[in-house]
Protein backbone atom coordinates (compact mmCIF):
# COMPACT_ATOMS: atom_id res chain seq x y z
CA UNK A 1 0.00 0.00 0.00
CA UNK A 2 1.26 3.91 -0.93
CA UNK A 3 2.84 5.05 2.33
CA UNK A 4 0.46 7.82 3.41
CA UNK A 5 1.56 11.02 4.33
CA UNK A 6 1.85 13.06 7.46
CA UNK A 7 1.01 16.85 7.86
CA UNK A 8 1.01 18.58 11.05
CA UNK A 9 -1.29 21.92 11.61
CA UNK A 10 0.24 24.19 14.07
CA UNK A 11 -2.23 26.39 15.66
CA UNK A 12 -4.77 23.95 14.34
CA UNK A 13 -7.29 25.26 16.55
CA UNK A 14 -8.17 28.06 14.54
CA UNK A 15 -11.08 28.73 12.74
CA UNK A 16 -9.63 28.34 9.39
CA UNK A 17 -9.10 24.44 10.09
CA UNK A 18 -11.94 23.63 8.63
CA UNK A 19 -11.03 24.65 4.83
CA UNK A 20 -7.90 22.69 5.19
CA UNK A 21 -9.19 20.29 6.09
CA UNK A 22 -11.26 20.10 3.05
CA UNK A 23 -8.89 21.48 0.61
CA UNK A 24 -7.02 17.81 1.93
CA UNK A 25 -10.40 15.83 1.12
CA UNK A 26 -11.00 17.36 -1.85
CA UNK A 27 -7.29 16.10 -3.12
CA UNK A 28 -7.38 12.78 -1.32
CA UNK A 29 -6.96 11.13 -4.30
CA UNK A 30 -4.02 12.81 -5.69
CA UNK A 31 -2.48 13.46 -2.13
CA UNK A 32 -2.83 10.65 0.23
CA UNK A 33 -2.66 12.58 3.38
CA UNK A 34 -3.41 10.06 6.12
CA UNK A 35 -2.41 11.03 9.26
CA UNK A 36 -3.74 14.87 10.26
CA UNK A 37 -2.12 16.24 13.70
CA UNK A 38 -3.82 19.48 14.54
CA UNK A 39 -1.87 21.13 17.70
CA UNK A 40 -2.17 23.80 20.23
CA UNK A 41 -1.28 25.80 23.08
CA UNK A 42 -3.19 25.36 26.49
CA UNK A 43 -5.08 28.02 25.80
CA UNK A 44 -6.48 26.61 22.71
CA UNK A 45 -7.39 23.33 23.64
CA UNK A 46 -11.29 24.17 24.17
CA UNK A 47 -11.24 25.50 19.91
CA UNK A 48 -8.94 22.91 19.36
CA UNK A 49 -11.49 20.03 20.66
CA UNK A 50 -14.18 21.76 19.13
CA UNK A 51 -12.00 21.94 15.45
CA UNK A 52 -10.77 18.94 15.89
CA UNK A 53 -14.26 16.81 16.34
CA UNK A 54 -15.65 18.81 12.95
CA UNK A 55 -12.31 17.65 11.04
CA UNK A 56 -13.30 13.86 12.20
CA UNK A 57 -16.66 14.10 11.36
CA UNK A 58 -16.02 16.04 8.02
CA UNK A 59 -13.38 13.35 7.41
CA UNK A 60 -15.96 10.36 8.37
CA UNK A 61 -18.56 12.33 5.66
CA UNK A 62 -15.78 11.82 3.12
CA UNK A 63 -15.38 8.41 3.64
CA UNK A 64 -11.19 8.37 3.22
CA UNK A 65 -8.60 7.06 5.20
CA UNK A 66 -7.10 10.03 7.49
CA UNK A 67 -6.76 10.26 10.81
CA UNK A 68 -6.94 13.65 13.31
CA UNK A 69 -5.09 13.80 16.07
CA UNK A 70 -5.34 16.29 18.38
CA UNK A 71 -2.26 17.25 20.67
CA UNK A 72 -0.54 19.89 22.92
CA UNK A 73 2.40 18.35 22.32
CA UNK A 74 3.61 19.95 19.76
CA UNK A 75 6.85 17.82 19.29
CA UNK A 76 4.96 14.55 18.91
CA UNK A 77 2.95 15.88 16.07
CA UNK A 78 6.34 17.10 14.10
CA UNK A 79 8.29 13.90 14.32
CA UNK A 80 8.57 11.94 11.13
CA UNK A 81 5.99 14.82 9.54
CA UNK A 82 6.30 15.44 5.71
CA UNK A 83 4.73 18.80 5.71
CA UNK A 84 4.00 21.47 8.70
CA UNK A 85 1.82 23.94 8.47
CA UNK A 86 1.80 26.52 10.67
CA UNK A 87 -1.37 29.28 11.24
CA UNK A 88 -0.86 30.90 14.92
CA UNK A 89 -1.01 33.79 16.28
CA UNK A 90 1.11 34.86 19.29
CA UNK A 91 -1.30 36.69 21.89
CA UNK A 92 -4.30 35.83 20.18
CA UNK A 93 -6.91 38.49 19.44
CA UNK A 94 -6.09 40.38 22.29
CA UNK A 95 -2.93 41.17 20.83
CA UNK A 96 -4.29 41.82 17.11
CA UNK A 97 -6.54 44.30 18.84
CA UNK A 98 -3.72 46.27 20.43
CA UNK A 99 -1.81 46.11 16.91
CA UNK A 100 -4.96 48.02 15.70
CA UNK A 101 -6.00 49.90 18.22
CA UNK A 102 -2.62 51.90 19.28
CA UNK A 103 -1.54 53.47 16.52
CA UNK A 104 -5.02 55.66 15.69
CA UNK A 105 -4.02 56.82 18.99
CA UNK A 106 -1.19 58.99 17.07
CA UNK A 107 -3.42 59.00 13.74
CA UNK A 108 -1.78 56.20 11.77
CA UNK A 109 -3.04 53.45 10.36
CA UNK A 110 -3.70 50.70 12.61
CA UNK A 111 -3.84 47.38 10.93
CA UNK A 112 -2.83 43.22 11.52
CA UNK A 113 -0.17 43.28 8.70
CA UNK A 114 1.24 46.86 7.72
CA UNK A 115 2.56 49.29 9.51
CA UNK A 116 3.03 49.69 13.61
CA UNK A 117 0.91 46.36 13.72
CA UNK A 118 2.40 44.50 11.20
CA UNK A 119 6.04 45.40 12.90
CA UNK A 120 4.76 44.02 16.14
CA UNK A 121 3.15 41.11 14.70
CA UNK A 122 6.57 40.20 13.94
CA UNK A 123 8.35 41.28 16.87
CA UNK A 124 5.90 38.63 18.83
CA UNK A 125 5.87 35.83 16.08
CA UNK A 126 9.23 35.47 14.64
CA UNK A 127 11.20 34.38 18.16
CA UNK A 128 7.98 31.96 18.42
CA UNK A 129 8.44 30.14 14.86
CA UNK A 130 12.67 30.43 15.27
CA UNK A 131 11.85 28.00 18.09
CA UNK A 132 9.67 25.59 15.98
CA UNK A 133 12.23 26.10 13.45
CA UNK A 134 14.61 24.44 15.51
CA UNK A 135 11.98 21.20 16.20
CA UNK A 136 11.64 20.99 12.62
CA UNK A 137 15.09 20.73 12.31
CA UNK A 138 15.34 17.85 15.24
CA UNK A 139 12.45 16.25 14.44
CA UNK A 140 11.93 16.36 11.00
CA UNK A 141 14.67 17.73 9.08
CA UNK A 142 12.99 16.80 5.58
CA UNK A 143 9.36 18.00 5.92
CA UNK A 144 8.27 21.19 3.92
CA UNK A 145 7.45 24.49 6.09
CA UNK A 146 4.13 26.21 4.58
CA UNK A 147 4.13 29.19 6.58
CA UNK A 148 0.00 31.19 6.60
CA UNK A 149 1.34 32.57 9.94
CA UNK A 150 1.33 36.41 9.67
CA UNK A 151 3.22 38.89 8.62
CA UNK A 152 4.00 35.98 5.98
CA UNK A 153 6.35 37.81 3.94
CA UNK A 154 8.32 38.52 7.37
CA UNK A 155 8.24 35.46 9.07
CA UNK A 156 9.08 33.27 5.57
CA UNK A 157 12.14 35.81 5.64
CA UNK A 158 13.12 35.31 9.24
CA UNK A 159 13.20 31.40 8.62
CA UNK A 160 14.96 31.75 5.27
CA UNK A 161 17.93 33.81 6.89
CA UNK A 162 17.99 32.73 10.89
CA UNK A 163 16.94 29.17 10.91
CA UNK A 164 18.51 25.93 9.31
CA UNK A 165 15.16 25.18 7.76
CA UNK A 166 15.32 26.11 4.31
CA UNK A 167 12.50 23.82 2.57
CA UNK A 168 9.75 26.97 3.20
CA UNK A 169 7.69 28.49 1.98
CA UNK A 170 5.28 31.60 3.04
CA UNK A 171 1.37 31.03 1.48
CA UNK A 172 -0.76 34.29 0.99
CA UNK A 173 -4.83 34.35 -0.05
CA UNK A 174 -4.16 37.33 -1.91
CA UNK A 175 -3.08 37.04 -5.38
CA UNK A 176 -5.75 33.89 -5.21
CA UNK A 177 -8.09 36.31 -4.13
CA UNK A 178 -6.99 39.29 -6.50
CA UNK A 179 -7.64 36.26 -9.31
CA UNK A 180 -11.22 35.40 -8.54
CA UNK A 181 -12.44 38.65 -8.11
CA UNK A 182 -11.00 39.95 -10.96
CA UNK A 183 -12.32 36.90 -12.88
CA UNK A 184 -16.15 38.45 -11.16
CA UNK A 185 -15.36 42.04 -12.30
CA UNK A 186 -14.63 40.37 -16.00
CA UNK A 187 -17.01 37.68 -15.99
CA UNK A 188 -14.68 35.11 -17.09
CA UNK A 189 -13.78 32.02 -15.37
CA UNK A 190 -11.22 32.21 -12.86
CA UNK A 191 -9.16 29.42 -14.77
CA UNK A 192 -8.73 31.15 -17.71
CA UNK A 193 -6.92 33.68 -16.13
CA UNK A 194 -3.40 34.41 -15.87
CA UNK A 195 -2.09 36.46 -13.41
CA UNK A 196 1.88 37.81 -13.66
CA UNK A 197 2.39 38.42 -9.68
CA UNK A 198 5.46 39.90 -8.55
CA UNK A 199 6.25 42.38 -5.11
CA UNK A 200 6.62 41.31 -1.66
CA UNK A 201 3.73 39.89 1.04
CA UNK A 202 0.44 42.07 1.05
CA UNK A 203 2.30 44.76 -1.44
CA UNK A 204 1.83 42.38 -4.46
CA UNK A 205 1.12 43.91 -7.61
CA UNK A 206 0.11 42.13 -11.16
CA UNK A 207 2.36 43.02 -13.70
CA UNK A 208 0.17 41.70 -16.34
CA UNK A 209 -3.06 39.79 -16.72
CA UNK A 210 -3.83 37.02 -19.28
CA UNK A 211 -7.16 35.90 -20.47
CA UNK A 212 -6.60 32.05 -22.02
CA UNK A 213 -3.01 33.18 -22.84
CA UNK A 214 -3.37 36.46 -24.21
CA UNK A 215 -2.41 39.86 -22.35
CA UNK A 216 -5.88 41.93 -21.71
CA UNK A 217 -4.08 44.27 -18.93
CA UNK A 218 -5.39 47.47 -19.95
CA UNK A 219 -8.68 45.66 -20.14
CA UNK A 220 -8.17 44.52 -16.67
CA UNK A 221 -6.94 47.75 -14.98
CA UNK A 222 -10.10 49.56 -15.86
CA UNK A 223 -12.53 46.61 -15.29
CA UNK A 224 -10.30 46.83 -11.47
CA UNK A 225 -10.74 50.42 -10.86
CA UNK A 226 -14.42 50.74 -12.43
CA UNK A 227 -16.10 52.34 -9.29
CA UNK A 228 -19.20 50.37 -9.81
CA UNK A 229 -17.18 47.18 -9.18
CA UNK A 230 -14.84 47.93 -6.29
CA UNK A 231 -14.00 44.55 -4.78
CA UNK A 232 -11.30 43.72 -1.81
CA UNK A 233 -10.62 41.19 0.89
CA UNK A 234 -13.21 41.33 3.94
CA UNK A 235 -10.84 42.73 6.20
CA UNK A 236 -9.93 45.56 4.13
CA UNK A 237 -12.81 48.40 3.12
CA UNK A 238 -13.39 48.72 -0.56
CA UNK A 239 -12.86 52.55 -1.16
CA UNK A 240 -12.68 52.74 -4.96
CA UNK A 241 -9.62 53.39 -6.74
CA UNK A 242 -8.98 56.54 -8.96
CA UNK A 243 -9.26 54.61 -12.85
CA UNK A 244 -6.98 56.88 -14.15
CA UNK A 245 -4.44 56.64 -11.62
CA UNK A 246 -4.40 53.12 -11.84
CA UNK A 247 -4.34 53.57 -15.78
CA UNK A 248 -0.99 55.78 -14.98
CA UNK A 249 0.06 52.94 -12.55
CA UNK A 250 -0.01 50.52 -15.12
CA UNK A 251 -0.08 47.47 -12.91
CA UNK A 252 -2.73 46.10 -11.03
CA UNK A 253 -2.06 46.57 -6.98
CA UNK A 254 -3.60 44.19 -4.23
CA UNK A 255 -5.84 45.18 -1.61
CA UNK A 256 -3.42 46.38 0.65
CA UNK A 257 -2.08 48.96 -1.52
CA UNK A 258 -5.30 51.31 -0.02
CA UNK A 259 -3.12 52.02 2.73
CA UNK A 260 -0.32 53.07 0.89
CA UNK A 261 -2.21 55.10 -1.21
CA UNK A 262 -5.19 56.31 -0.17
CA UNK A 263 -3.71 56.39 3.55
CA UNK A 264 -6.13 59.17 4.91
CA UNK A 265 -9.33 57.82 3.48
CA UNK A 266 -8.59 54.42 4.72
CA UNK A 267 -7.46 55.99 8.20
CA UNK A 268 -10.73 57.98 8.54
CA UNK A 269 -12.44 54.93 7.86
CA UNK A 270 -10.63 53.32 10.36
CA UNK A 271 -11.12 56.05 12.74
CA UNK A 272 -15.00 55.79 11.86
CA UNK A 273 -15.21 52.08 12.59
CA UNK A 274 -13.40 51.78 15.49
CA UNK A 275 -16.30 54.49 16.82
CA UNK A 276 -18.72 51.78 16.12
CA UNK A 277 -17.98 48.05 15.39
CA UNK A 278 -14.63 48.94 16.90
CA UNK A 279 -11.33 47.20 15.21
CA UNK A 280 -11.63 44.30 13.31
CA UNK A 281 -9.80 41.99 16.06
CA UNK A 282 -13.40 42.62 17.86
CA UNK A 283 -15.02 41.89 14.41
CA UNK A 284 -13.12 38.59 14.18
CA UNK A 285 -14.02 37.94 17.83
CA UNK A 286 -18.10 37.99 17.26
CA UNK A 287 -17.53 35.82 13.91
CA UNK A 288 -15.38 33.55 16.24
CA UNK A 289 -18.08 33.09 18.32
CA UNK A 290 -20.48 32.55 15.34
CA UNK A 291 -18.19 30.23 14.14
CA UNK A 292 -17.36 28.13 16.94
CA UNK A 293 -21.21 27.85 18.16
CA UNK A 294 -21.89 26.05 14.70
CA UNK A 295 -18.54 23.60 14.70
CA UNK A 296 -20.36 23.09 18.28
CA UNK A 297 -22.85 21.47 16.61
CA UNK A 298 -22.81 17.53 16.00
CA UNK A 299 -24.48 17.97 12.69
CA UNK A 300 -22.47 19.94 11.16
CA UNK A 301 -20.32 17.73 8.65
CA UNK A 302 -18.78 20.46 5.98
CA UNK A 303 -17.62 24.04 6.30
CA UNK A 304 -19.90 25.77 7.39
CA UNK A 305 -20.07 29.11 4.34
CA UNK A 306 -19.94 31.64 7.29
CA UNK A 307 -16.47 31.03 7.50
CA UNK A 308 -16.20 33.41 4.54
CA UNK A 309 -17.04 35.68 6.30
CA UNK A 310 -12.88 35.63 7.72
CA UNK A 311 -10.45 37.70 5.06
CA UNK A 312 -8.43 34.20 4.55
CA UNK A 313 -10.96 32.78 2.15
CA UNK A 314 -9.41 30.59 -0.18
CA UNK A 315 -6.41 29.63 2.17
CA UNK A 316 -7.02 25.93 1.64
CA UNK A 317 -7.05 26.50 -2.07
CA UNK A 318 -3.70 27.98 -1.97
CA UNK A 319 -2.11 25.67 0.38
CA UNK A 320 -3.26 22.54 -0.23
CA UNK A 321 -2.67 23.21 -4.04
CA UNK A 322 0.77 23.73 -3.16
CA UNK A 323 1.51 20.70 -1.12
CA UNK A 324 -0.36 18.99 -3.28
CA UNK A 325 2.08 20.18 -6.59
CA UNK A 326 5.22 19.57 -4.68
CA UNK A 327 4.05 16.16 -3.31
CA UNK A 328 3.36 15.01 -7.24
CA UNK A 329 6.33 17.53 -8.71
CA UNK A 330 3.01 19.05 -10.94
CA UNK A 331 5.47 22.10 -12.37
CA UNK A 332 2.82 24.34 -12.10
CA UNK A 333 2.67 27.94 -11.49
CA UNK A 334 1.95 29.36 -8.42
CA UNK A 335 2.34 33.03 -6.42
CA UNK A 336 4.08 32.38 -3.34
CA UNK A 337 6.70 33.98 -0.95
CA UNK A 338 10.39 32.20 -1.20
CA UNK A 339 13.99 33.59 -1.50
CA UNK A 340 14.59 35.89 -4.26
CA UNK A 341 17.44 34.48 -6.15
CA UNK A 342 17.53 37.26 -8.67
CA UNK A 343 14.31 36.87 -9.61
CA UNK A 344 13.08 40.37 -8.76
CA UNK A 345 15.90 43.07 -9.51
CA UNK A 346 16.93 45.78 -6.95
CA UNK A 347 15.61 43.75 -4.21
CA UNK A 348 18.75 41.57 -2.02
CA UNK A 349 18.91 37.99 -3.26
CA UNK A 350 18.28 36.34 0.23
CA UNK A 351 14.95 37.86 0.83
CA UNK A 352 11.84 36.48 0.43
CA UNK A 353 9.74 37.66 -2.43
CA UNK A 354 6.12 37.11 -3.43
CA UNK A 355 6.44 35.99 -7.14
CA UNK A 356 5.23 33.71 -9.44
CA UNK A 357 6.90 30.19 -9.17
CA UNK A 358 7.26 26.83 -10.50
CA UNK A 359 5.88 24.43 -8.02
CA UNK A 360 8.22 21.19 -7.82
CA UNK A 361 9.16 18.95 -5.93
CA UNK A 362 11.99 20.37 -4.74
CA UNK A 363 10.31 23.62 -3.75
CA UNK A 364 9.34 26.54 -5.91
CA UNK A 365 11.42 27.66 -8.74
CA UNK A 366 10.64 32.00 -8.99
CA UNK A 367 9.95 33.12 -12.62
CA UNK A 368 12.74 35.95 -13.26
CA UNK A 369 10.36 39.25 -13.35
CA UNK A 370 13.89 41.63 -13.98
CA UNK A 371 13.31 45.34 -12.36
CA UNK A 372 9.91 46.36 -11.62
CA UNK A 373 8.04 49.09 -13.44
CA UNK A 374 9.48 52.70 -11.70
CA UNK A 375 6.13 53.53 -10.52
CA UNK A 376 6.18 51.03 -7.94
CA UNK A 377 9.81 49.57 -7.33
CA UNK A 378 10.60 52.51 -4.71
CA UNK A 379 7.78 51.48 -2.60
CA UNK A 380 8.77 48.05 -2.83
CA UNK A 381 12.36 48.28 -1.65
CA UNK A 382 11.33 50.78 1.16
CA UNK A 383 9.17 47.68 2.29
CA UNK A 384 11.65 45.77 2.08
CA UNK A 385 14.09 47.57 4.06
CA UNK A 386 11.39 47.99 6.63
CA UNK A 387 11.05 43.90 6.75
CA UNK A 388 14.70 43.32 6.66
CA UNK A 389 15.06 45.52 10.10
CA UNK A 390 12.14 44.41 11.85
CA UNK A 391 13.14 40.61 11.31
CA UNK A 392 16.52 42.18 12.71
CA UNK A 393 14.91 43.66 15.96
CA UNK A 394 12.66 40.36 16.67
CA UNK A 395 15.93 38.36 16.31
CA UNK A 396 18.35 40.74 18.23
CA UNK A 397 15.78 42.21 20.68
CA UNK A 398 17.32 45.43 19.49
CA UNK A 399 15.36 49.04 20.56
CA UNK A 400 17.59 51.02 18.06
CA UNK A 401 16.68 48.28 15.12
CA UNK A 402 12.75 48.56 16.57
CA UNK A 403 12.77 52.17 16.07
CA UNK A 404 14.45 52.33 13.04
CA UNK A 405 12.39 49.63 11.16
CA UNK A 406 9.01 51.77 13.05
CA UNK A 407 10.30 55.47 11.43
CA UNK A 408 10.95 53.97 7.70
CA UNK A 409 7.52 52.68 7.62
CA UNK A 410 5.81 54.38 4.85
CA UNK A 411 3.07 54.53 6.76
CA UNK A 412 4.40 56.52 9.92
CA UNK A 413 5.11 60.06 9.53
CA UNK A 414 7.77 61.92 11.47
CA UNK A 415 10.32 60.23 14.02
CA UNK A 416 9.50 62.17 17.07
CA UNK A 417 6.18 59.68 16.21
CA UNK A 418 7.66 56.40 15.92
CA UNK A 419 9.36 56.55 18.76
CA UNK A 420 6.35 57.26 20.83
CA UNK A 421 4.18 54.81 19.42
CA UNK A 422 6.86 52.11 19.33
CA UNK A 423 7.45 52.87 23.76
CA UNK A 424 3.63 52.23 23.92
CA UNK A 425 3.31 49.12 22.07
CA UNK A 426 6.01 47.17 23.81
CA UNK A 427 5.17 48.64 26.79
CA UNK A 428 1.24 47.26 25.88
CA UNK A 429 3.29 44.02 24.07
CA UNK A 430 5.25 43.15 26.56
CA UNK A 431 4.48 39.95 27.65
CA UNK A 432 5.33 38.32 24.21
CA UNK A 433 8.44 40.02 23.70
CA UNK A 434 10.74 38.67 26.07
CA UNK A 435 14.06 39.10 24.14
CA UNK A 436 13.18 43.58 24.18
CA UNK A 437 12.71 43.26 28.08
CA UNK A 438 15.51 41.38 28.68
CA UNK A 439 18.00 43.49 26.72
CA UNK A 440 18.92 46.65 28.02
CA UNK A 441 16.53 49.50 26.33
CA UNK A 442 16.75 53.00 25.78
C1 LIG B 1 -6.46 38.63 4.33
C2 LIG B 1 -4.99 38.40 4.38
C3 LIG B 1 -4.64 37.38 5.39
C4 LIG B 1 -5.23 37.74 6.71
C5 LIG B 1 -6.72 37.92 6.58
C6 LIG B 1 -7.30 38.50 7.86
O1 LIG B 1 -7.07 37.64 3.69
O2 LIG B 1 -4.47 38.04 3.16
O3 LIG B 1 -3.26 37.28 5.48
O4 LIG B 1 -4.97 36.72 7.64
O5 LIG B 1 -7.02 38.81 5.59
O6 LIG B 1 -8.64 38.20 7.89
P1 LIG B 1 -9.48 38.43 9.21
O7 LIG B 1 -10.80 37.81 8.94
O8 LIG B 1 -8.71 37.76 10.32
O9 LIG B 1 -9.53 39.90 9.40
Amino acid sequence: MEKGLKIAVIGGGSSYTPELVEGFINRHHELPVRELWLVDIPEGEGKLNIVGELARRMVIKAGIDMTIYLTLDRRQALAGADFVTTQFRVGLLAARQKDEAIPLKYGVIGQETNGPGGLFKALRTIPVILEITKDIDELCPEAWLVNFTNPAGMITEAVLRHSNVKKVVGLCNVPIGMKMDLAEVLEVEADRLEIQFAGLNHMVYGLDVFLDGISIKEKALAAASDPGKQTSMKNIAALGWEPDFIKGLGVLPCPYHRYYYKTDEMLAEELEAFETTGTRADVVKGVETELFDLYKNVELQTKPEQLEKRGGAYYSEAACSLINSIYNNKQDVQPVNTKNCGAIAGLPYDSAVEVNCIITKEGPKPITVGELPVAVRGLVQQIKSFERTAVEAAVSGDYYNALTAMAINPLVPSDTIAKHLLDDMLEAHKDYLPAFFHSEKA
